[in-house]
C-alpha cells in the first residue's frame, strides 16, 4: 500500500476540531463502568456484532452490565465465536449479560419478521437498538458501478434500518428506548479525494443518516432517543482485506463506549444530531457548543450549506 495514500487518507479521516480535546481511547466520562451510564435492565440489539465495529460496541455493553445483548450475522461460525467472546467478558467484568445470537440477513425482510416475531412470542422487548451492519462496495464512481450495485448498497444501509427501527419502535412497551446509528464521517468528506473514490457507500451511509435524523424530528427523546455516531477508525475485515497497516488506527474501546455514553440520558441533548466518537463529551455538554446545539437546529445535521444565508 502506498504510504502516501495511507498519510493522506488518514490526515483526511483523524482531522476534526469541533471540540479542543480529541479522544483515540476510552477517558472516564464514558467508561462503560460509570454508574450513570449503566445498561442494567436493558436488552441490546446489535446487528452485524459478530466482527469489527458491531463486536467493539457489543463488548462495551457487557462492560455496562447490558441484561442480554442479541447479536446478528449471517456466519453462525462467527457468531458463535463471538457469543464465546463475549461471554468471556462478561466473566472477566463480573456482569451477568446474557449473549443471544440468532442468524439473519438484515436485507432479507422473511428473515427479518422471523427475528422480530420471534422476539415477541419470547416476550423479548429490545431496548437499545444500535444500527451498525454496512455494505460497502468498490472504490468505483457511480455510474461506473450500476444502478443494481448501487442499490443494493442502499437496501443494507438505509431499507433494512428503516425496517428494523419500524419493528423497534413498534414494540408494545412504554418504556424509553434508545437508538444508536453508527453512520460514517465520510459523509461529510466527499471533498477529500481517497473519500470521494467511494461515492456509493457516501449516499447510501448519508440516506441511513439522514432517515434517523427525520425520523428524530417526530419523536421525543423521551420516548426514543437516537443519537448518530461517527466511531472513528477502527481496523477490521474491511481494513485488513485493502492491505492497511493495524497501527494507525483508533481503540475499539473508544466506539464501543461512546456507543454506550450515546444510549444514556446524558446524550438527549444530542437527539437527531451527529457526533464523532472523538469528540470530548464534557465538552460537547457544556459551553459554546452546548449553547450552539440549543441555537442552531441545523448544526450537527445533515443539511445543504449556504443555502439559507444572505450572501
Ligand atoms: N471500521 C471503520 O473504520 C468504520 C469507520 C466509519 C464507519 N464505520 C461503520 O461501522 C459499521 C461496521 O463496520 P465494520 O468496519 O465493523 O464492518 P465489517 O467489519 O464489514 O463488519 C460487518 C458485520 O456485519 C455483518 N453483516 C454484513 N452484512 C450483513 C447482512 N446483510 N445481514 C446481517 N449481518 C451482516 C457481518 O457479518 P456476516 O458477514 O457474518 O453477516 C459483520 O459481522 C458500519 O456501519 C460502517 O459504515 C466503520
Amino acid at each position: 500500500m502506498d504510504p502516501d495514500f495511507v498519510d493522506q487518507l488518514f490526515k483526511g479521516l483523524l482531522h476534526t476540531e469541533v471540540t479542543k480535546k480529541v479522544h483515540r481511547d476510552v477517558y472516564p466520562a464514558i467508561s462503560p463502568s460509570r454508574p450513570e451510564l449503566s445498561q442494567a435492565g436493558r436488552v441490546i440489539l446489535v446487528p452485524g456484532a459478530g466482527t469489527g465495529v458491531g463486536h467493539s460496541i457489543a463488548r462495551s455493553f457487557v462492560r455496562a452490565s447490558a441484561d442480554t445483548i442479541i447479536i446478528l450475522g449471517r456466519r453462525a461460525d462467527v457468531l458463535a465465536e463471538a457469543v464465546t467472546k463475549l461471554e468471556q467478558e462478561a466473566k472477566i467484568t463480573g456482569t451477568n449479560t446474557k449473549i443471544i445470537a440468532r442468524t439473519c440477513d438484515v436485507v432479507n425482510m422473511a428473515e427479518v419478521d422471523a427475528f422480530w416475531k420471534d422476539l415477541a412470542k419470547q416476550g423479548i422487548i429490545v431496548d437499545v437498538f444500535v444500527n451498525n451492519v454496512a455494505k460497502f462496495t468498490d472504490p468505483k464512481p457511480i455510474l461506473e458501478l450500476g444502478a443494481d450495485e448501487v442499490w443494493s448498497q442502499m437496501e443494507v444501509n438505509a431499507k433494512s434500518p428503516l425496517y428494523f427501527v419500524e419493528k423497534f419502535y413498534a414494540q408494545p412497551s412504554e418504556k424509553q428506548k434508545f437508538l444508536v446509528n453508527v453512520t460514517s464521517a465520510v459523509i461529510h468528506m466527499t471533498e477529500n479525494p481517497q473519500v470521494a473514490e467511494r461515492p456509493s457507500y457516501i449516499l447510501s451511509k448519508m440516506a441511513g443518516t439522514m432517515l434517523f435524523q427525520l425520523i428524530a424530528l417526530h419523536v421525543p427523546p423521551e420516548k426514543m432517543q437516537i443519537v448518530t455516531m461517527h466511531l472513528g477508525v477502527v481496523y477490521g475485515d474491511g481494513w485488513k482485506a485493502m492491505g492497511f497497516p493495524p497501527d494507525r488506527f483508533d481503540s475499539d474501546e473508544l466506539c464501543g463506549s461512546f456507543a454506550v455514553w450515546c444510549a444514556s440520558e446524558e446524550a438527549e441533548f444530542l437527539h437527531g444530531r451527529f457526533a464523532w466518537s472523538s469528540w470530548d463529551v464534557e465538552e460537547l455538554a457544556t459551553g459554546k457548543i452546548r449553547e450552539r446545539i440549543e441555537s442552531d437546529p441545523e448544526y450537527l445535521r445533515a443539511s445543504i450549506i449556504g443555502a439559507n444565508c444572505s450572501i
